[in-house]
């Protein structure tokens, strides 16, 4: 089993990615993690125990929150897209039964990776506060993880936050810099160049069925659809946060290309932009897996069968 530690900032397409990791049957969750993001510290954490209760799977899973502003900016919460709760409405009124563990999710990081060293895989859904703390804290801890695969950013495309950042890379831009630039020597970028080609309809949503989680997935996915439709024509939920857990499960899924890759932390008009060295102008060493194309009809198949099951 794939050993995995998964950092989310939970809204709709974070709990979905928590949904295919745990119900793949294929990954061994040492942990999941929670970062400021589209909701604040507190909604992303109490937002990830309602998923874990829906999973029935929250006295088996260690929950740990970390931190709650990105490095240097303030928060900058994504209500227009998640919902005032980040879960699109759902399971609103639900009692929560799970709750955090202690510690500090950039300390917990640490600890797992060195101690199994070489085993880890890191999955990053939010922005990438809670990484560049603990790599800051544990420069060394870039040598003992197995791999990073972080949703964020966009090389070919726009942005979907500002015209060319990516709402992850947005947030924290120091973070991510940080990230880019610590030497992980597998660090796998799953950007909107790819998770915008891999769109949940109302087709996949009927195939899964009439299961709790299948209830969950249409609710939670409802205005989600409309606001899609209203910006792009087409009734559908983007599987950024999904596809990250898919690549780990299945590298297959994408095509990568390893580039230079660094991000704007410095402009008025595009910070957060990830810059892509395609014709290595810069002449320096590649570092990030670059994803730039995906099967979605395979990922799309293993989704459901994983949320079927
Ligand atoms: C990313 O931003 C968040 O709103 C989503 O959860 C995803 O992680 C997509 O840009
Ligand atoms: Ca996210």
């Amino acid at each position: 089993k794939h050993k995995i530690i998964l950092d989310v900032d939970t809204g709709i397409d974070d709990a979905l990615g928590i949904i295919l990791a745990v119900k793949s049957g294929e990954m061994d969750l040492i942990g999941i993690t929670t970062v400021n993001g589209n909701v604040s510290l507190g909604k992303a954490t109490e937002n990830t125990c309602k998923i874990l209760d829906l999973l029935q799977v929250g006295e088996q899973i260690p929950l740990v929150p970390g931190a709650s502003q990105p490095l240097l900016r303030t928060v900058f919460f994504e209500h227009r897209v998640h919902g005032e709760d980040g879960l699109g409405g759902a399971l609103r009124e639900a009692t929560v039964v799970t709750q955090p563990t202690k510690g500090f999710a950039p300390d917990f990081i640490i600890e797992n990776v060195l101690a199994q060293s070489g085993e880890v895989t890191l999955v990053m859904t939010g922005p990438l506060t809670n990484l560049a703390l603990a790599v800051r804290k544990c420069p060394e801890l870039v040598h003992h993880v197995k791999e990073v695969i972080f949703m964020g950013g966009v090389v070919r495309e726009h942005g979907n936050v500002t015209p060319t950042a990516e709402y992850n890379m947005y947030v924290d831009p120091e973070a991510a810099k940080v990230v880019l630039h610590a030497g992980f020597p597998e660090l796998t970028m799953v950007g909107l160049d790819v998770t915008r080609k891999v769109l949940l309809n109302e087709d996949h949503i009927r195939e899964l069925g009439d299961t709790s989680i299948a209830r969950y997935v249409k609710q939670s996915t409802s205005d989600y659809l409309e606001r899609y439709f209203e910006r792009n024509g087409v009734r559908a939920c983007a599987m950024h946060d999904p596809l990250a857990v898919g690549v780990a499960l299945n590298r297959n899924l994408v095509t990568t290309q390893k580039l230079y890759v660094d991000v704007e932390t410095r402009s008025e008009l595009c910070d957060g932009q990830t810059v892509c060295d395609f014709q290595n102008r810069w002449g320096k060493e590649p570092n990030v897996n670059v994803c730039l194309a995906v099967d979605a009809e395979a990922f799309f198949e293993r989704f459901i069968r994983a949320l079927k099951a």
